[in-house]
This record gives structure tokens, sequence and C-alpha cells, in this order.
């Protein structure tokens, strides 16, 4: 019998390792890694299972129970079997943009590898629900949506999370006040078109706009836009503790069942779809989480300025959005 859920993270580079360790130390759920096995000089190592048995060991250390476990896999998909059983799978695996790549470069081959790991996924834990983290996100999670044919609150991609976290970091600096007592939805296409709340974003309960000048919120939604950037250009990397802490934070809110509301990029059909304006594709809304995933979708309201900004938004994922169809389409005729 299974007593702990198991939370799967596919890919454990800087963040999938991070959202393992955060995971494992919050104490609620076995944690199972998987990863490629990688060329040290001549030899082949495993480093998924070296970081598994780091984290349990780190486990023991602070008398958290709970079970670590890293499996390699091949591109091919060898080795998924280990998926049996999870209750969440996040995938974090892919590349990164490098110097010389062009976005459809980047998205054909992230798309390879995200189908190899949805078909695992389809095969191993047909019930799971899934957390999509690879960039960009909103089309990687349409792309897996689409692969995997699960039901649309099974599936969600995670941006809006962090970039609400940090949204919130930059108002709770500015204001001096906890980011605890700060309410900030961002919302839209995890990309400089991002759509920050302005006029439901409260901090004790008082609108944002009434404790900041215009201006300087401005400069904070432009910062929290580019906070992605930001963090690269000083680090020369991706950022990795924030979105490691947002996976987190969804997971927890499945597993647990607590009902948050958080934003997450998911498949809009139907009547919320009509009120976003944005008919079948994936984009950042808030939704409700819970034991079924994405157990509603929030119509948040917005002002016309940010109807404005969120349909720009839109208009920018749905862009790209025809690249990753014929490329979704081009590998179901195969
Ligand atoms: C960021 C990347 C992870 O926003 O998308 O930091």
């Amino acid at each position: 019998m299974k007593f702990r859920k198991v939370v799967s993270v596919v890919g454990a580079g800087n963040v999938g390792e991070h959202t393992a360790s955060l995971l494992a130390l919050r104490g609620l759920v076995d944690v199972r890694m998987f990863d490629l096995p990688r060329k040290d000089g001549e030899r082949l190592i495993e480093p998924v299972k070296g970081k598994a048995l780091d984290i349990q060991q780190m486990l023991s250390a602070l008398n958290i129970e709970g079970k670590v476990e890293g499996y390699t896999v091949t591109p091919e998909g060898e080795g998924y079997e280990a998926l049996k059983g999870s209750d969440i799978v996040v995938i974090t695996a892919g590349f990164p943009r490098r110097p010389g790549m062009s976005r459809e470069d980047l998205l054909d081959r992230n798309i390879s590898i995200l189908s190899v790991i949805a078909g695992k996924i389809r095969e191993y834990a047909p019930e799971a629900i899934v957390i999509v983290v690879t960039n960009p996100v909103d089309l990687m999670t349409y792309a897996v949506y689409r692969i995997l044919g699960f039901e649309r609150n099974r599936v969600m991609g995670m941006a809006g999370v962090l970039d609400s976290a940090r949204f919130k970091t930059f108002i709770s600096k500015e204001t001096r006040i906890s980011p605890m007592d700060i309410h900030a939805y961002v919302i839209g296409g995890h990309g400089d078109e991002m759509v920050p709340l302005i006029s439901i974003s409260n901090v004790g309960g008082i609108p944002l706009k009434d404790m900041l000048p215009r201006e300087r919120i401005q400069e904070l939604i432009k910062r929290t836009q580019f906070g992605g950037g930001e963090i690269v250009d000083l680090m020369g990397t991706s950022a990795y503790h924030a979105p490691a802490a947002s996976i987190v934070e969804m997971v927890e809110a499945i597993v647990t069942d607590n009902k948050r509301i958080l934003p997450c990029s998911v498949y809009l059909e139907g009547e919320v779809a009509r009120y976003y304006e944005a008919e079948s594709i994936c984009v950042g809304v808030p939704v409700k989480l819970g034991n079924n995933g994405v157990e509603e979708i929030i119509k948040i309201p917005m002002i016309e300025e940010e109807r404005e900004m969120w349909k720009r938004s839109v208009t920018s994922v749905k862009k790209n959005l025809t690249f990753v169809e014929e490329l979704l389409n081009a590998r179901s005729a195969l």
C-alpha cells in the first residue's frame, strides 16, 4: 500500500535538482528524479543517482522522512519504468537557448525531447497530473497537453507563480511591507509581455495604486517582466531557486488539496476561453488547484488597460503556436 504521494521530476538540471531538494525538505512526498547520464572524460557517469543520494542523506541529517531516488534514462526513452505510481510528474527537461540558436531550433529540439517524455508518462503514469516547466513554457505546456491527450485539468505550466513572486518581492522592497501581506497576480504568457494586474493588487488590503505613484508601479512592472533576464544577466544562467519554489507551491496545493488560487498556464476552451479571448491555447490565468489539478479557472476582472496588455500577451503566445502546431502535425504524420 502506498502511504505517500510520489512526485517525479524529469530533468535534474538546476531547476529539477532544486525542486527535488525542496520537495524532499517539505517532507510531504517521495521524490523520483530522472535524467540522462553524462560523459566525464572517458567515463559515463550518472549524476542523477548521485543527486538523489545526496538529497536522501540531507533528509537523514535533518531527521526528515521521505524517499528520494534517481533514475538514469536515455534520450530514446529507456529507463522511465519508475514513473509508475507517480501522482505528479514535473517536466523540467530541455535545452536552454544557446548562442546562435534560433527560437525555432529551440522549439524543435525541446518538442522532440518532450514528446519522448510525454510518451513515457502516458505509458507509465496515465493518471498523473503533469506540470510543465521547460521554456518557452506556454508553448511547451500546449505541446505536452496535445501529445498526452489528458483532460485539461491534469496538465499545467509553471510561470505565473514565479512571475507573481518576483512582482511581490519588488512591491515588498518598495513598500517595506512583508510579501505575506501582498496580493499580486501576474497572468498572460511567460514573456516580456506578461501582465501584472495592478487593479486587483493590494498590500494589506489597500490597492497598490493608492500606495505607490503610477511611475513607480510602472517601474516595478517592467522589472517583473524582465525578472528572468535580470537574473540571467547576473548569474550567466537561468534562475532556479524561485522557479523551484514556485513548482513546490503548485505541487503542495495539489497534494494537500488546499484549493489555492495560483496563476498557471492552462489550456483554454469554452466559456473561459471566450472570457479571456484566447481559444485553444495555453496561457497563464489564475486557477484553483487541488487534488484534481486545475479545479477551476478563475475569470479575473481586468480594467481596460490590462485587457489591452492581456491581448498583446495572448497574441505573442499565438504567434509561435502556429510553428508548434506545424511541428506537432509533422510528428504525428511520421
Ligand atoms: C525565468 C525563467 C526560468 O523566468 O523562465 O527565470
